[in-house]
């Protein structure tokens, strides 16, 4: 493309210089006209003319005899036989060559009116080539590819260092794998933009992949930790009972080892939820009055501390029941456990909100840990010496639960025990609101 734009303006500038020399070479015919003419008509006329630059004249006489010449000339036959028709017409030939001169020449030929009859002017001037002259030629050939071969070149350089670039960034993905997730690729500089661009956005993935691998693999040794603690348990209770069979209590070993498998039971439920969740799995998302689902569930159970209920009617959401039944009953279980006496449950609308809340007159949960008690089987240590069969899932469960309908759990400031509170959407579909089921 830039090769032709080049070559046009090449053309263009001979064309320009070719136009030039060809109005040099007119002037240089009117000025011999100018200069001579007046001698004829004077009657002043050397025989012999002063040769102007690149200009050869000839004067013939009315009969045709060659009077007066420039030196080049003097003494020869005419260089030419044609003329002009009329007085005021010049006739102009190119004649290659013209008689007694070499090489391709434009002649032109005036008649001046002498009282005698027609004289004839010969003014003949070399033929320059279209394209002027041949230093013009040249500069215009190889200007053109210069500049062509520079800017290929140039393009050539920016290419190659960017493919460079793509390379070093390609050869460190490839190295990258399952052990060596640290490894990021080379940032190109300032003056390769897309490309650095590229280089950060590539390690910013790696970032996030590398987090969430850590995350994994943490949360499989956690998991495998959690699952193999009652199965050890487990295993030392038949063990010993096998050692001596006819000393052993029988009922109670069989309803420790059903404890573990109560454990072991609970926890696999708890991961296997976690692992549909983590899947996306789509949600059977119905309008719902969420005080109408609350209450039912809170129906549906005794529980040892009071319950004091304050639920709203018609907030309707958008919800997943079983899923958000597993999110109550799990902050409940924990307000229970942690409860001295009472645990209260509310649910009201708040502008597009649904805040659905559950407190209790606990010990409450200190600032610096109401974040982390959402990761995946942490348990506070407070809380394992209270309840030794907890999973450490259940609030992981219950986020990633509020998290699926596009809502907020947090844990807020309260003056006594802990205060979770559930922030959703509202449906706007208020009038289709399905009774929730008793
Ligand atoms: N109502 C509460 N009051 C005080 N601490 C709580 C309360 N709810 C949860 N926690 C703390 O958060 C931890 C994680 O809770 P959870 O994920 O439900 O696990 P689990 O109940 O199996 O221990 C609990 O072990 C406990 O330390
Ligand atoms: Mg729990």
């Amino acid at each position: 493309m830039s090769a032709l734009v080049f070559m046009t303006l090449g053309v263009l500038f001979l064309l320009y210089t070719g136009n030039r020399d060809a109005d040099a070479a007119r002037a240089r015919v009117t000025g011999a006209w100018d200069r001579v003419v007046p001698l004829i008509r004077q009657g002043y006329l050397p025989p012999v003319l002063p040769s102007g630059k690149g200009v050869a004249i000839q004067v013939l006489d009315n009969r045709g005899h060659a009077v007066a010449a420039t030196e080049n000339l003097t003494g020869k036959p005419p260089i030419a036989t044609f003329h002009a028709a009329s007085e005021s017409v010049h006739v102009e030939r190119v004649l290659c060559p013209p008689a007694g001169l070499t090489g391709c020449m434009t002649v032109t030929s005036y008649k001046v009116y002498q009282p005698d009859g027609p004289w004839l002017l010969y003014v003949a001037v070399p033929k320059g080539p279209w394209y002027g002259s041949t230093t013009g030629l040249v500069l215009a050939i190889a200007v053109p590819l210069l500049l062509t071969a520079m800017t290929t070149a140039g393009a050539f350089y920016l290419v190659n260092r960017d493919m460079n670039a793509v390379d070093a960034i390609r050869t460190k993905l490839a190295e990258i794998n399952a052990s060596a997730l640290d490894r990021r690729v080379p940032v190109a500089g300032d003056d390769q933009k897309e490309l650095k661009l590229l280089a950060e956005t590539v390690n910013c993935t790696l970032n996030r992949l590398e987090d969430a691998y850590k995350q994994l693999r943490q949360f499989t040794s956690d998991a495998s930790h959690d699952l193999r603690s009652p199965l050890t348990a487990m295993r030392a209770q038949l063990e010993e009972a096998l050692l001596h069979p006819p000393d052993a209590d029988w009922p109670k070993m069989t309803t420790a080892v059903l404890a573990g498998v109560d454990r072991l039971q609970a926890i696999v439920t708890d991961l296997l939820t976690l692992a549909r969740l983590d899947a996306h799995a789509p949600l059977a998302l119905r309008p719902t009055d969420l005080g109408r689902l609350v209450g039912a569930e809170l129906d549906r159970r005794t529980y040892r501390t009071t319950i004091v209920r304050s639920l709203q009617p018609d907030v309707i959401i958008n919800s997943d029941r079983l899923r958000i039944t597993r999110l109550l009953v799990n902050l409940v279980d924990n307000a229970e456990r942690h409860a001295n006496s009472q645990i209260t449950v509310s649910v009201r609308a708040d502008g597009e909100t649904a805040v659905l809340e559950v407190l209790d007159d606990g010990a409450g949960i200190d600032p610096e840990h109401r974040e982390i008690v959402f990761d995946r089987f942490t348990r506070l240590t407070a809380s394992r010496d209270r309840d030794a069969g907890g999973t450490g899932l259940g609030l992981a469960i219950a986020r990633e639960v509020a998290e699926a309908h596009h809502g907020t759990l947090t844990i807020q400031d309260s003056e006594r025990g802990a205060r979770f509170v559930l922030r959703l959407g509202l449906s706007r579909a208020t009038d289709q609101a399905v009774r929730a089921p008793d």
